[in-house]
């Protein structure tokens, strides 16, 4: 089993699309600059979406274009073949599609029935295959739904198996409302990991009911390496009411040191990320290990 875990750097996107707080091209670019300067091998940047739909990530297309030069693989969030094409124009070439597994969250998010959604994704990936752009397909509220409720292992089971049919780079387990606990990360990717390996899987928690990173224990144990996460722990969805923050990037960073898994984070830089988020909100922000970093970071990083 692999001692490497690759987080993907999601608080300039799901971090930043619910605030009331907007900020502007220039700020968005700051932390971006920032994010990478905190090692996180991959940084989402923002989201090629509707300004009328989600205000907060109007001018994703200017961050674009002045991403600075560094080792990092950015990626922005589509929800549609438009938001595709705008992203690709822009040269980003690894897209996150949202796709949620029940009807009222996906008409809710992107207008669509799930069955629509459905057939978009599956052109999407089939297009992205001819241009060499890398899908992270969503599969969001893959636990419970905010309009629906509970959702039954098994109708995940089965859309993962139709999405993987049509070779996603990545099919995310999207736990946007933050009301997954760990027996139930444990048995699902469990489940996943033994049909499709961990190559193509991740994980994307909230921490509503603070369960993410124990989610995120459980779903290293079960071998997915690949999670998304956020500096500060900020984040929500605006279509998902009572969605909390995401799992903090230091926290999930700690977590890891502390079991012998290696991130490349450098934990200074990522509290340097965290202040200026916290400016830029207006609040400090942070996440549940903050305080104790703040002061001995240097005893598990060096
Ligand atoms: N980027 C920018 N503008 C877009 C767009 C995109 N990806 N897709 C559609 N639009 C524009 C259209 O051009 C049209 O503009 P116009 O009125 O000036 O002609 C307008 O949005 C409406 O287009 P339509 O296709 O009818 O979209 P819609 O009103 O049904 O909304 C979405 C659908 C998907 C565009 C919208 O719901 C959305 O952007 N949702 C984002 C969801 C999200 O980010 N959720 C959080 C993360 S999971
Ligand atoms: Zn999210």
């Amino acid at each position: 089993m692999s001692d490497r875990v690759v987080i993907k750097e999601v608080a300039a996107r799901d971090g930043l699309q619910a605030q009331p707080v907007h900020l502007s091209v220039d700020q968005r670019i700051d932390l971006v600059n920032s994010l990478v300067g905190t090692g996180a091998p991959e940084v989402e940047i923002g989201s090629f979406v509707s300004p009328r739909a989600v205000p907060q990530m109007a001018g994703t297309e200017q961050i674009a274009r002045r991403l600075p030069a560094a080792d990092c693989h950015f990626s922005a969030l589509v929800p549609n073949m438009k938001g595709y094409e705008l992203a690709v124009a822009e040269g980003i070439n690894t897209l996150a599609i949202a796709i949620s597994a029940t009807e009222q969250m996906n008409q809710n998010n992107i207008r669509k029935s799930l069955a629509d959604t459905f057939l978009m994704a599956e052109d999407i990936l089939t297009r992205a295959a001819d241009d060499e752009v890398d899908i992270h397909v969503y599969l969001a509220v893959s636990f419970e739904c905010p309009y629906e409720g509970k959702v039954d292992p098994g109708v995940i089971f089965d859309q993962v198996a139709q999405l993987m049919q049509h070779g996603p780079a990545r099919l995310m387990i999207a736990d946007t409302i933050g009301a997954a606990d760990p027996a139930a990360v444990k048995a699902m990717m469990t489940e996943l990991v033994s049909q499709y390996g961990i190559d193509r899987l991740g994980c994307h928690f909230h921490d509503t009911r603070a369960m993410a990173i124990a989610n995120v224990y459980a779903a290293l144990d079960a071998g997915i390496r690949q999670f998304d996460s956020s500096a500060g722990g900020l984040g929500g969805c605006p279509f998902a009411p009572g969605a909390k923050g995401n799992v903090a990037t230091e926290d999930v960073a700690l977590l890891c040191a502390q079991s012998g898994l290696e991130t490349g984070i450098n934990m200074s830089a990522l509290l340097e990320s965290v202040a200026l988020l916290g400016e830029f909100i207006g609040s400090p922000q942070g996440g549940r290990s903050h305080y104790w970093l703040s002061n001995n970071w240097q005893k598990v990083f060096s």
